[in-house]
């Protein structure tokens, strides 16, 4: 059995991962669940509620909520890493700068993902150090945010790591699709996909008997993106979701060869996303004001009344591909799982050193990740530019260089100019303080 911590405790995700780790126990079988966050206050306010969830579905699993590192990390097997640097103010920041400026206001796409970034590194690195030094043997399986920045981060600084970059979008996109098409399970579709984490293409999508859906699939999406005919039955958390899967009608047209990771919205269509944007009251002002109220709130009522029996909360769908991925690494199960690797030469075409989004063979202890071949013109060109941004913004953290930020700025596809660029930068250096190295 196996003991596991969730880093970052105090994330509203949190009780939807435990929900959905206790629901695989046959797969996974566990025998200690930890929560780990430096925000005490914050992870209190689901802890209880947590360990009621816990206890009364196996009173043999070991519960415990902690702040301290060495608690957290001593004898685990697996470390399921959603950090949030700055919480969600900062992320409300990061948006409201952005937009200030009339550039797309996004956690993770634009500035909004480098300023993340620029907080985010420091806080993974030191948790993988944590996990180093208490259970050398464990695996991070890190869906900390911004992934793709915090990707090319542990790549150059901690290259020998047990870390595994991962993300949820594709298991949400490929859930719509099998919705479309007629599927029960995503895992009846054989997809092939490559990209950047939040900047990626399906290229083929075949049913068990080989059959080429992805024709049938762009014809659906031409005409109402990633919703099914009827809107109202998809299967998305809330109207921006919604908004996000009608907008795939766009991104298709652009290329109806490929099917688009939706996040691309940010870069193709920067324009109309400011356009839709509200500067004073940003996504991440929705959240704060509907999921962490309501994931709060819901956590507060279990602990008082002393059972979850009849809960509203709900399994972390989406969070399953956790449980495939340790259970992969632990039992050989060779899984297809989309991860976040170095390049090494798998999309022919593209540097070695790039940290991309592509299939791969998960086993005991490794992955392998599938061979591309070579990609198109107009996603390479698109990759080569944000893969430059990401790894400016890494050397802007390693050399404190105000420069390399400001390259990374202006080369964002989402920034018109270098001015824009200098000024975004400049405002925010002043929000970030005691968040990011002084430039
Ligand atoms: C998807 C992405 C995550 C991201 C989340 C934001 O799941 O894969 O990386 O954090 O969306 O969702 P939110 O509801 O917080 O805007
Ligand atoms: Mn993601």
């Amino acid at each position: 059995k196996f003991s596991v911590v969730i880093a970052g405790g105090g994330s509203t995700y949190t009780p939807e991962i435990i929900l959905m780790l206790l629901d695989n126990l046959d797969k996974l079988p566990l025998r200690c669940i930890k929560l780990y966050d430096n925000d005490e206050d914050r992870q209190n306010k689901l802890a209880k509620a947590c360990e009621i969830i816990v206890k009364e579905k196996d009173p043999d699993i070991e519960f415990v909520a902690t702040t301290d590192p060495q608690t957290a990390y001593t004898d685990v097997d697996f470390c399921l890493a959603h950090i949030r640097v700055g919480q969600l103010p900062m992320r409300e920041m990061d948006e409201k700068i952005s937009l200030k400026h009339g550039v797309v206001g996004q956690e993770t796409c634009g500035p909004g993902g480098i300023a993340y970034g620029m907080r985010s590194i420091a806080g993974v690195l030191e948790n993988i150090d944590y996990m180093e030094k208490y259970s050398p043997n464990c695996w991070m399986l890190n869906y900390s945010n911004p992934a793709a920045i915090v990707a090319e981060a542990t790549r150059r600084l901690r290259p020998n790591s047990r870390v595994i970059n991962i993300c949820d979008m594709p298991i949400g996109l490929e859930n719509s699709y099998a919705q479309i098409l007629g599927f029960k399970d995503r895992k009846e579709m054989d997809i092939r996909y490559f990209g950047l984490n939040h900047f990626g293409w399906y290229t083929s999508i075949k049913d068990k008997d080989g059959n080429e859906l992805l024709p049938k699939l762009i014809e659906h999406q031409l005409k109402y993106g990633n919703c099914p005919e009827n809107e109202a039955e998809g299967n998305y958390t809330d109207d921006s979701w919604m908004e996000t899967a009608r907008k795939v009608k766009d991104l298709v047209r652009l290329d109806p060869t490929t099917t688009p990771n939706s996040y691309l919205q940010y870069y193709l269509y920067g324009d109309d996303m400011v356009a839709h944007s509200d500067p004073n009251y940003t996504r991440a002002n929705q959240v704060m004001d509907g999921r962490e109220k309501r994931v709060f709130g819901e956590c507060a009522r279990i602990a008082e009344v002393g059972t979850a029996k009849d809960t509203t909360l709900e399994i972390g769908i989406h969070a399953s591909f956790i449980v495939d991925l340790a259970t992969a690494l632990a039992f050989n199960t060779h899984e297809r799982m989309l991860l976040i690797v170095e390049n090494n030469g798998a999309i022919e075409n593209f540097p070695d050193d790039a940290m991309v989004e592509i299939p791969c063979i998960v086993g005991k202890d490794s992955y392998e990740p599938l061979s591309i071949g070579k990609i198109p013109t107009f996603q390479k060109g698109l990759m080569e530019q944000q893969v430059a941004v990401e790894k400016l913004v890494v050397d802007a953290w390693i050399e404190h260089s105000y420069l390399k930020l400001w390259q990374a700025l202006t080369l964002s596809k989402t920034v018109p100019s270098a001015n824009v660029a200098k000024a975004l930068l400049d405002d925010l250096i002043e929000a970030n303080k005691g968040y990011w190295p002084e430039l």
